[in-house]
């Protein structure tokens, strides 16, 4: 069965889930937690090189105060209770999004997690906080001006791949699987530029109720698709020969 090399996950309807059980949002952030154990175990086992969550957008700073002190609370826990165990499992942890409005603390902790996990061989987990799409190409737009303003850089050597190593992914392969738990059916400024070409999958589940046979699902769903990246379904079957 063909496997992706990158799986991108918007972890939606936290808050639904907890709703339905007449619980606090919060309980259903908490119990989002274990889907994202279970994740990690599934691509590992079937041989994802990338994982990519996203936890908090850079429009989720709207949200109640309450809620987004929760979140981040709930950032630190994980972080401190979860990181030996992924380590031990080869996994190497990275984030990706704007980290300026991050507490000092979360900052110091994210950074302490790349610098031991990176060096890790297994799947590689990218986990977006305080991440935007938009944000992502602005910043990158930004740099490469610099570097043309600073006269490292000449305009006209910028292309597709120059561009795509300034954004926040870097050198990571583009997602191929993209999947949306939740019910809604939108990238919500997730990965603009990497999702190019990613195959999308939604389902109706909540992201706490998300299990390894829906997994299972998606996976199966992806080897079903003919990627043709703009070409037909006769140059592919050529291509192939
Ligand atoms: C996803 O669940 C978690 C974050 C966005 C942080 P939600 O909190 O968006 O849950 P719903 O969509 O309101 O159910
Ligand atoms: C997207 O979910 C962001 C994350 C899951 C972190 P949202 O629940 O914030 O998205 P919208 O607002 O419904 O588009
Ligand atoms: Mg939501």
């Amino acid at each position: 069965m063909l496997v992706p090399r990158h799986v991108a996950i918007i972890m939606d309807g936290n808050g639904r889930w907890a709703h339905e059980r007449a619980l606090p949002r919060a309980a259903g952030h908490r119990a989002g937690i274990k889907p994202v154990r279970l994740c990690v175990e599934e691509c590992s086992r079937r041989g994802v090189e990338v994982l990519t969550l996203f936890a908090f957008s850079s429009e989720n700073w709207q949200r109640p105060p309450q809620e987004v002190g929760v979140l981040m609370q709930l950032f630190l826990e994980a972080l401190d209770r979860e990181v030996e165990e992924l380590s031990s499992k080869g996994v190497a942890l990275s984030f990706i999004g704007d980290r300026t409005a991050l507490a000092p603390e979360l900052k110091a902790r994210m950074a302490g997690v790349e610098a031991r996990t990176g060096g890790n061989r297994g799947l590689k987990l990218v986990v977006a906080i305080g991440y935007g799409g938009r944000w992502d190409i602005v910043e990158a737009a930004r740099r490469l001006a610099r570097a043309c303003q600073a006269g490292e850089l000449d305009p006209a050597a910028i292309d597709e791949e120059r561009f795509a190593r300034e954004l926040a992914l870097g050198e990571l392969p583009d997602p191929d699987l993209f999947i949306r738990t939740g019910g809604d059916q939108r990238i919500s400024n997730f990965l603009l530029w990497n999702l190019a070409y990613a195959e999308f999958w939604f389902t109706e589940t909540f992201w706490p109720a998300f299990g390894s046979d829906e997994i299972g699902q998606a996976f199966a769903a992806f080897a079903t698709r003919e990627r043709r990246f703009g070409k037909t379904a006769a140059q592919l079957k050529a291509d192939a020969c």
